[in-house]
Formats: C-alpha cells, sequence, structure tokens
C-alpha cells in the first residue's frame, strides 16, 4: 500500500507535512530520512483510522517518541502508559483491566483499569513481546470486541481507548517460537510501523547531531564520517547520550568538540565481528537490567531466563556484587 505525503517544512525540530491531503505539524521528532518521514506519515494515518497500531523497532528508534508525536497530532487529550515487561501476570491484568474489590489479596479497593481509565485517549501498551500468552488472549480480546473484563468480575465493560503498542522484539520470530499469539499478530499485522534502526537512515544522524547539540558547538571535521560509520546497536539514545557526553567532555568550555569526546568505544566502532560472545551477552544483560530498573524478576522475564541463569550472568559480568 502507499501513501501521499509532502513535506512542507523541515527545520530543527518542527515538520510539517501534508499527509493524503491533510496538513499536520510534529514538533519534537527529528525526521529527514525518507523512511522516517513515511514512517511518520503512516503514524498519522493510522491514528486518525485504526483502532490499534503497533510500533515496532530495534531499542532506542523513537517508538515512544512517535507516540508523542501520535498523541500530539491527535489532539487526544488522555494518555495512559503501561510497560507491559516490567510487571508479572496478574499485577498486569489487573493493571490493564481493572479489578473488583476482594478479587485477590492485595484487591482491598476496586480498580477500574487502563483501558478503561484512558476514556476516549490513547493507552500505550510497551514491550508487549514480554507478555505472556495469557496476557495476550485478554488483550485480543479487549481489541476485537472493544471490551474488558475486570478481574474477579462476571461483567465486560465497553472501552473507548485507541491502542498503541510497541515492541523491540521481532514479533514474526516471536510468533513462530510460539512465544507470541498468531491471532493477536494477524489482528495488529496490518497496522504495524517499523521505524528503521539508525544505522539505516543516515540522513537523520546530522541532524540529530545537530539538534542534541544545540547550536553552541562546532564539530570537527572526522566527527559526522566516523558517527556515519557506526552501527549504532543503541539507535537514536545511544547517539543522545554521546552528544550529551562529548559536551560534557568539551567541559562546555571547548566550541569545538572532537570525534574522541563522544567516547564511543573502538570495540564497538570497529564493529561487532571484533566482539566476543560473552561481550555481546554483557550488553544485552546490562541493557535490559537497566532498562528494568535493576529488577531482578522483570529483566528476568524480559530475557526469558530463568532468574537463576540470570543472577549468575549478573555476577558473572559483576553487574551486582
Ligand atoms: N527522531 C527523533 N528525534 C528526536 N529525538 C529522538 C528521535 N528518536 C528518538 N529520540 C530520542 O531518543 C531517545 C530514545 O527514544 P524512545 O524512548 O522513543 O525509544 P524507544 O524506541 O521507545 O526505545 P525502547 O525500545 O528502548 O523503549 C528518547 O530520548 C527520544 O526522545
Ligand atoms: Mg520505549
Amino acid at each position: 500500500m502507499s501513501i501521499s505525503f509532502k513535506v512542507l517544512k523541515n527545520e530543527d525540530d518542527l515538520l510539517k507535512m501534508n499527509v493524503e491531503g491533510i496538513d499536520v505539524e510534529i514538533k519534537g521528532v527529528v525526521a529527514k530520512s525518507p523512511r522516517m518521514l513515511k514512517a511518520l506519515a503512516w503514524s498519522v494515518v493510522y491514528s486518525a483510522t485504526a483502532d490499534v497500531i503497533c510500533l515496532c523497532g530495534e531499542s532506542g528508534t523513537g517508538k515512544e517518541m512517535v507516540f508523542r508525536a501520535i498523541k500530539q497530532v491527535s489532539g487526544r487529550g488522555n494518555a495512559i502508559c503501561v510497560n507491559c515487561g516490567a510487571m508479572t501476570e496478574t499485577l498486569l491484568e489487573s493493571e490493564l483491566f481493572g479489578h473488583k474489590k476482594g478479587s485477590f489479596t492485595d484487591a482491598v479497593a476496586e480498580r477500574r483499569g487502563a483501558f478503561i481509565e484512558a476514556e476516549d485517549g490513547f493507552l500505550f501498551l510497551d514491550e508487549i513481546g514480554e507478555m505472556t500468552p495469557r496476557g495476550q488472549a485478554k488483550l485480543l480480546r479487549a481489541i476485537e470486541y472493544k471490551e474488558v473484563k475486570p478481574v474477579g468480575s462476571d461483567v465486560s465493560l465497553k472501552h473507548r481507548a485507541k491502542v498503541i503498542l510497541a515492541t523491540n522484539r521481532d514479533l514474526v520470530e516471536l510468533s513462530s517460537d510460539g512465544r507470541f499469539r498468531r491471532d493477536l499478530y494477524y489482528r495488529i499485522e496490518g497496522f504495524k510501523i517499523e521505524l528503521p534502526p539508525l544505522r539505516e537512515r543516515p540522513e537523520d544522524v546530522e541532524a540529530l547531531l545537530k539538534y542534541f547539540s544545540g547550536s553552541t558547538y562546532k564539530f570537527s571535521k572526522e566527527v559526522l564520517p566516523n558517527l556515519l560509520k557506526h552501527d549504532w546497536p543503541g539507535n537514536v539514545r545511544e547517539l543522545k547520550n554521546a552528544v550529551e557526553r562529548a559536551k560534557i567532555n568539551s567541559l562546555y568550555g571547548e566550541k569545538q568538540i572532537t570525534w574522541d569526546m563522544f567516547g564511543i568505544s573502538k570495540r564497538a566502532f570497529n564493529n561487532s565481528n571484533r566482539q566476543t560472545l560473552d561481550d555481546m551477552e554483557k550488553m544485552l544483560v546490562e541493557d535490559a537490567f537497566t532498562r528494568c530498573e535493576f529488577n531482578i524478576s522483570s529483566t528476568s522475564r524480559a530475557l526469558g531466563v530463568p532468574r537463576s541463569t540470570l543472577y549468575s550472568k549478573l555476577k558473572k559480568y559483576a553487574l551486582i556484587s
């Protein structure tokens, strides 16, 4: 399927586009590459027409940021965000669908749940690839029939939320491994928006560099070519952090930022074939552990390994004492 869109203005972080004949304005999003512009255009179209959208892309590609852009363009006020990878199945169920008072030990009061609380606004469900099959089945029902059944209740309630899903996992791969329900996958397949990794959109690197550094700084000539050679496993988040580091390293006094100030390690820079399997594993474990706010249960779920395995890896890589 194709989409008709035209960029009217694209300066700094203000993007004006005409998408399918309608003018839209997006602030706070830097996008110069055709693939990112197309992803934004599709986001605008789907958010106006579909009840559910799925934002897919590696960690740090900007899924949450695109969600904020969708919200901006839509003018809908309400938005509730839930990280589905950071909770146990029971807690998540009650968080999303609500519960009746007394339906389980901690249910001291009734709870409406995120679907109902979102009202006519958005419900942003992050890390849906981490949901259990049972949670996925309930999610499918909520999307398909626009109704939810609170834990401990026999009565289904209608909801009006627009659901934005996000994942950094490959849902096709998860589905073929039986870890993501196919029925749910087929329901959202048509409304998937892929955010390309930063290494596949070099046009955005320079624009993001300018955006994150501000107008005060100048860069020496080797900086941009080196940034373009880097493969950005952490995507835009990694670039943002590298720019922050460079600014600090320049002690806010030097106006000229040189490549070494970015602190991008030679090992990462020389690309992954120089890394050992242990290096890669350490990176993955450390990244998940940080994202799960150092919670061992959430991290073990996010990585799909038992707690004991995670524990020994955290010890091995000195991530805990
Ligand atoms: N195109 C962009 N323009 C400006 N800032 C961006 C852009 N893309 C990402 N960022 C910034 O990079 C950081 C990471 O983006 P974001 O949190 O949206 O990534 P994500 O895809 O949700 O990552 P994760 O899968 O780890 O949750 C944020 O600080 C965000 O504001
Ligand atoms: Mg995110």
